[in-house]
């Protein structure tokens, strides 16, 4: 499978849990309530976020560098996880709220933005034979991950 086939269905499971986080978030009562689902939503994000920094945006380096997006990319991906671990920070919980529902929202934008972007960069830059070699490292972190 490639690489880009393996992330978007990555984005898939993370819109239906972006889409669960909107819908509970409000309700929730309590600080320790909004800091827990931060803290999954951090966990998951952060080993996909690690995906793309480590397998793919290496060898589409020259491509962000012509588009002038080079640091963007890296960049949400640190302002997503600093916004996750502020959110364990905060006293308030109608703060910690509103933080977690403003970076659902900035992850939204973000896997748009990679999937009108960068994935079919990915798609036209790179051979068929190297989106499937990175699908195949993908597959070999993933089990190492569950060793
Ligand atoms: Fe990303
Ligand atoms: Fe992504």
């Amino acid at each position: 499978m490639k690489i880009t086939e393996i992330l978007t269905a990555e984005h898939a499971v993370f819109h239906n849990l972006f889409d669960h986080l909107e819908k509970v978030t409000p309700r929730l009562k309590t600080l320790a309530e909004v800091k827990t689902a931060a803290a999954l939503m951090d966990a998951v994000m952060r080993e996909h976020s690690q995906t793309e920094d480590e397998l793919l945006i290496g060898p589409l380096e020259p491509s962000f560098e012509e588009i002038g997006q080079r640091e963007t990319f890296h960049r949400e991906h640190d302002l997503i996880e600093q916004n996750l671990a502020l959110v364990q920070k905060v006293k308030q919980v109608k703060m910690a709220r509103q933080l977690l529902l403003a970076t659902v929202l900035m992850c939204r934008g973000h896997f748009d933005k990679e999937e009108r972007i960068v994935f079919p960069m990915a798609e036209r830059v790179l051979k068929a034979k190297t989106l499937s070699e990175l699908g195949t490292q993908w597959l070999k972190r993933r089990e190492a991950a569950m060793k």
